[in-house]
């Protein structure tokens, strides 16, 4: 959460937020402020983005300040865009604060550099849904990073492979990155989908393609040392390690 973000949830009097967004955050809001929850988990009916636009048009025009509050970053894969042009339309003034998008938060919570001299010098940040046609390469000094990857994965790997990646390119897969209960699942490309469906992933996920999931190795930080937390203090209350 940037600093301005911050400021600006503690000056809302409404808050339209989503699903992903972790309850802590919405907590920073003022009791006062209305909270209006309008995301969808997959697989579970949201509301209908037009329905959400028309909502924030309208509480725009009764409140002073509106946050629309969304997980990660609101221009990738948050129809953002499409809000922030049906505010337009309407006349609505508005403001756009970024926000760390989930490839960045897993990248580094996995301990895997997106980018890395010698290793990949281009990362390119794809969906994972069946409508979307991957982006040709070779996936030597690129790096790959798909959202929404679960029900897709076996269709998006056969697709790599078929563009001529390799088999034995290194792939993670990670679950509920940032958060205590974090999990990253890591084997060569070929053989990640089977590793995934026998872990049974829960979580809202992300898959990361490429040569520089091998730092992992060196660079894993957080899981082992949440582990080692959770050793030290088995009756804790608090999961997350204390920085
Ligand atoms: C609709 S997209 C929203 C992305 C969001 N706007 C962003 O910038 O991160 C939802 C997808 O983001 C990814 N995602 C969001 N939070 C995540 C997390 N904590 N760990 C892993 N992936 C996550 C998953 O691929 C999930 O299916």
């Amino acid at each position: 959460l940037t600093v301005r973000a911050a400021r600006l949830l503690r000056r809302a009097d409404v808050i339209v937020y989503d699903a992903l967004v972790n309850p802590v955050i919405v907590a920073r809001a003022r009791a006062s402020a209305t909270r209006i929850a309008v995301g969808k988990r997959a697989g579970e009916p949201g509301m209908a983005q037009t329905r959400i636009n028309r909502l924030l048009i309208t509480w725009s025009r009764q409140a002073r300040v509106v946050v629309r509050l969304k997980g990660g970053d609101p221009f990738v894969f948050g129809r953002g865009g499409e809000e922030a042009l049906a505010l337009a339309h309407a006349g609505v003034r508005f403001r756009i604060v970024p926000g760390v998008t989930a490839a960045l938060g897993a990248a580094a919570y996995a301990g895997i550099p997106l980018t890395q001299r010698e290793l990949s010098s281009r990362v390119i940040i794809e969906t994972g849904h069946a409508s979307n046609e991957s982006t040709p390469g070779s996936s030597c000094g690129e790096t790959r990073v798909y959202y929404m990857p679960v029900a897709q994965l076996p269709e998006i790997v056969r697709r790599l492979l078929a563009q001529g990646v390799a088999a034995s390119t290194p792939a993670a897969l990670v679950e509920s990155a940032t958060q205590p209960q974090q999990r990253t699942l890591s084997a060569p490309l070929q053989q990640l989908p089977d590793v995934v469906r026998a872990a049974q992933v829960q979580g809202p996920a992300l898959m990361i393609v490429g040569d520089v999931v091998r730092l992992r190795e060196h660079t894993n930080w957080f899981e082992p040392r949440r582990s080692r937390t959770a050793r030290r203090r088995p009756n804790s209350c608090d999961p997350m390690p204390r920085p």
